[in-house]
């Protein structure tokens, strides 16, 4: 069977630093050693509710993005979730796997429905089973995701190996690529937290399609440690977070950054990096902005095709194992 991985990203929002670094990043190395399917996952948006036409826009904005990062459609699948009907069939199946305990323990679950009030849909509830069933339908031998991810992962593991052992060897168990840096950036304005797009303060988040205006104002702005030392030292969350994404933007070694800020000031550390930040983002939104309507609605139709017949064939040998049939059968 062929290496695979897979990953995705909603098209909610923008898509920030964090993001990037943390996952599309790693996606546009692995593609090149893995059989690589990158989802736009636009039911799992819909878990909070949404603008209709936003997120319909966001959704070939985000595969736009997904090209401009580097992800190459030649040798890379990209497509859209709702074009493949299998990953919500395949949620209702692993629902009656899946135990409502194990749900209930999801952080993330825990964190999003308590800013949702009485409002927490049961979609949102259900998020980490359709993840499942995104990753399970591919084969997938690895899913490069940022830390925020683990969990999901292993309850994606869990319900795989309670499946096959319920109805025989059916899913491959998959594993999580986290990176070793950069699988957590936090918010520039309170370093306790992750980079996360419903960051109450907009200025602890830099979108990839921000102005140079904004990115320089935000990390201008970004909270700092006590001290003056510009190191990485874990108990200095604040200067190693903007070390990190520095680190992880230019590609220098750690002990070259320091050296390169030694006797420098904190402002000098801030200017540094919107100036990285501003031109990397400046050559990646020039990218976005040559994609076409024509190159995008070929990448995702090619992709629709590609994997509708590797999710297809999952499902059928899923509903086979479980004794689902229907009229076509004959005793
Ligand atoms: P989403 O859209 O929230 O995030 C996309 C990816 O970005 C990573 N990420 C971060 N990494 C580092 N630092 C941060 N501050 C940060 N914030 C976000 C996330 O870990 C993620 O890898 N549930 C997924 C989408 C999904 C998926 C899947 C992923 C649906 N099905 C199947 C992998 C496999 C999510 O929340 O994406």
């Amino acid at each position: 069977m062929a290496k695979r991985i897979f990953s995705g990203a909603q098209p909610t929002g923008n898509v920030h630093l964090g993001n990037y670094l943390g996952a599309l990043r790693n996606w546009v190395t692995l593609q090149h050693e893995y059989e690589s399917f990158f989802c736009i996952v636009n039911l799992h948006a819909i878990t909070i509710p949404q603008d209709p036409k936003l997120l319909a826009e966001k959704t070939r904005e985000l595969a736009r993005i997904y090209l401009a990062v580097g992800i190459d459609p030649e040798i890379s699948t990209i497509f859209v979730q709702s074009d493949v009907p299998q990953h919500a069939e395949l949620t209702w199946i692993l629902n009656c796997v899946a135990r409502i305990s194990e749900l209930e323990r999801m952080t993330q679950f825990k964190d999003k429905s308590r800013k949702q009030g009485e409002n927490v849909t049961a979609g949102l509830f259900d998020y980490p089973v359709l993840m499942a069933s995104d990753i399970l339908l591919y084969q997938t031998e690895l899913v490069p995701v940022g830390e925020d991810q683990k969990q999901h992962l292993e309850l994606t593991r869990d319900l795989a190996i309670r499946f096959n052992r319920d109805y025989g060897e059916m899913f491959r168990v998959p594993e999580a690529y986290i990176p070793k840096v950069g699988a957590r950036i936090m918010s520039l304005s309170d370093p306790k937290k992750k980079m996360s797009k419903s960051d109450d303060d907009p200025n602890g988040c830099v979108m990839l399609l921000d102005d140079p205006d904004a990115i320089s104002r935000k990390f201008k702005r970004a909270v700092t440690d006590s001290g003056t030392d510009i190191r990485f030292d874990d108990s200095r969350p604040a200067i190693t977070n903007l070390l990190t994404i520095y680190q992880l933007l230019t590609g220098q070694p750690t002990d070259e950054i320091e050296a390169h800020f030694n006797g420098k000031g904190y402002a000098q550390l801030k200017q540094d990096l919107a100036d990285v930040t501003v031109e990397f983002l400046r050559l990646f939104q020039e990218r976005v902005k040559g994609i076409g309507a024509e190159q995008l609605n070929r990448t995702l139709g090619q992709g629709r095709e590609k994997a509708r017949q590797i999710a297809g064939t999952t499902l059928a040998n899923v509903y086979a194992a479980m004794g689902i049939v229907g009229a076509c059968v004959s005793d």
